[in-house]
């Protein structure tokens, strides 16, 4: 067995304050298990928390970052029912920084990972497709042919929700922020794109729907993209802000809402699965999904462990499609 590291946040800043440095074993209290990681995710709220950007969950540095990962169960707290050692177990949101050869967390936020799936694509799809399950199927009602605007489509989360989407019959406005990403985007299924690097995507969102607007729009940009999505809705759409890529939305006056009966949304994930209850049926549906072969998720790389710094400077630098996984490989952490 490998010597136990974690990646520290060692002060707030870019992907240089990233730091492996050795821990002590983590031992089991009595309702936890320990993992040995065989793959953790690498998610856009992991650069949040570095930056220091406000968040619901931020820590103090020194503090390991990391929201989810797959590992084998190697310990198994006295009181814990229904695991056992060498199960195959994922998590997100158990309050534990995943970026970490093991962890210790609460059985109660552990889920088996069905046997048809990869280590790998469970770490890169979990929290990415639990998103887009909750943003397409408990938020507002939709029914096929209704047309939803989804930016940043060829990323991590972008991908799942332009597929699920479109298997749900709606018709996909795809925003991307570079030409071969418009490839992408038109690869996963979307009936328009638009890089809106090069284009107003308010203007061309007026021109596919003829000035009708949207139903929803699916927006993880934030500052940059939130008053436009604002200005691409029908009367009574909703714009979800579900993350904030370039910067938190300010100054924001709810009387913009006024004059065409407009919502708005900013929600979380661990709202949504914080009850077991929901965790599960949530997984078992997205378990289901990431087990298609048709469904892509492109994993753009996967790196060991201590060099999630590099990791940190390809999400945030716009050059991934699809997700980022690291593995823990071994390392000697001083
Ligand atoms: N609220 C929730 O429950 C929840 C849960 C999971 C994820 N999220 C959010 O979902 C989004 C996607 O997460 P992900 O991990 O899969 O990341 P990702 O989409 O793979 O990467 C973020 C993308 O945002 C776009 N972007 C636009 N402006 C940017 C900027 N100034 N800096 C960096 N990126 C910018 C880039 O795509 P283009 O180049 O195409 O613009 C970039 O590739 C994030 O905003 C994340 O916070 C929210």
């Amino acid at each position: 067995m490998q010597s136990p590291y974690a990646v520290f946040v060692t002060r707030l800043g870019g992907p240089e304050v990233l730091e492996p440095r050795a821990i002590p074993m983590p031992t089991a209290q009595a309702d936890q298990l320990v993992l040995e990681h065989t793959a953790i995710g690498v998610n856009f709220v992991d650069i949040y928390l570095r930056a220091g950007q406000p968040h619901s969950h931020n820590s103090e540095p020194p503090f390991v970052p990391g929201i989810n990962a797959v590992g084998r169960v190697i310990e198994v707290g006295r009181d814990v029912e229904g695991f056992q050692i060498g199960d195959r177990v994922t998590y997100t949101n158990a309050g534990v920084g995943s970026y970490a050869t093991h962890v210790a967390l609460p059985a109660e936020r552990a889920v088996k990972v069905p046997a048809a799936l990869s280590d790998v694509r469970v770490a890169a799809g979990l929290v990415r497709a639990l998103t887009a399950q909750y943003l397409l199927k408990q938020m507002r009602p939709l029914k096929p042919g209704d047309m939803v605007l989804i930016h940043a489509a060829a990323g991590g989360v972008g991908q799942i929700l332009v597929q699920w989407a479109k298997r749900l019959g709606l018709r996909v406005v795809a925003t991307v922020g570079s030409d071969i990403k418009a490839s992408t985007a038109r690869e996963l299924g979307a009936d328009f794109v638009i890089n809106y690097s090069t284009h107003n995507f308010v203007d061309e969102v007026k021109r596919i729907t003829q000035g009708e607007g949207v139903s929803v729009v699916y927006d993880s940009v934030g500052r940059d993209t939130f008053m436009g999505s604002l200005a691409c809705l029908e009367p009574k759409g909703l714009v979800v802000n579900f993350g904030t890529a370039s910067g938190q939305v300010e100054g924001f006056a709810l009387q913009e809402l006024h004059a065409k009966s407009l919502w708005v949304c900013r929600p979380t994930l661990r709202s949504y699965i914080a009850k077991r209850s929901d965790l599960l049926a949530m997984c078992e549906e997205v378990f289901e999904l990431l087990a298609d072969p048709t469904l892509r998720l492109d994993i753009e790389a996967t790196l060991p462990l201590h060099e999630a710094a590099q990791a940190h400077r390809l999400l945030e630098g716009r050059t991934t499609r699809g997700a980022i996984v690291l593995t823990p490989a071994a390392h000697s952490a001083e």
